[in-house]
């Protein structure tokens, strides 16, 4: 029985040379591998009260919107800079190769909501920390941080733990 790491290739040197970039699109395009990568991320909060499923741009969304529907939840994604509409709250951040800024509509959320954070990759935690922050200054609560991969040697799950977040992760 194939697990979900199975169906996870490695591509040496994308966007730049020396990072061994995780594709999660041969995941994605398998059903099986799809269904059970949904069905294993959602697997700890089972019964957990969550009132929005929020996901970080891009594959964070293919992720949050299937788990959203298989709660019969909200949607609410947190974008690069200058991709959003409306009024919005922006929050910089560090990335493995790269910094960039995320954005998220400003009434996306309701103080109190209850909410579960989804993308496919922890690497130093700098996205994921920024959607944490802009969840907060919303007055909402983050209840779990669930992603497929998670990269040890980089430090992010250390760091979210680190904020007191619960983080979950299908693989290394
Ligand atoms: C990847 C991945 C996470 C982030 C993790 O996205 O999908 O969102 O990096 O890295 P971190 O833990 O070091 O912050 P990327 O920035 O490549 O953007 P994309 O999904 O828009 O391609
Ligand atoms: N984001 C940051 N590091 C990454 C990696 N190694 N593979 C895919 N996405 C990433």
């Amino acid at each position: 029985m194939k697990t979900v790491q199975d169906y996870i290739r490695t591509i040496p040197d994308f966007p730049h040379e020396g990072i061994m970039f995780r594709d999660v699109t041969t995941l994605f395009a398998d059903p099986r591998g799809f269904r059970m990568a949904i069905d294993q991320l959602l697997h700890p909060y089972a019964g957990q009260p969550i009132d929005k499923v929020v996901g970080l741009e891009a594959r964070g969304f293919i992720l949050g919107g299937a788990i959203a529907h298989q709660l019969s939840l909200g949607f609410v994604p947190i974008r690069k800079k200058g991709k959003l509409p409306g009024q919005t709250i922006e929050q910089d951040y560090t990335l493995e190769y790269g910094t960039a800024t995320m954005e998220v509509h400003d009434d996306a959320l309701q103080a109190g909501e209850k909410v579960l954070l989804v993308d496919d990759l922890l690497a130093t935690g700098g996205t994921a920390e920024a959607g944490i922050k802009l969840i907060e200054r919303m007055g909402a609560e983050v209840i779990g941080c669930a992603f497929i991969i998670d990269l040890p040697d980089i430090g992010g799950r250390k760091k979210l733990e680190g904020l007191g977040m619960n983080v979950h992760a299908l693989c290394a």
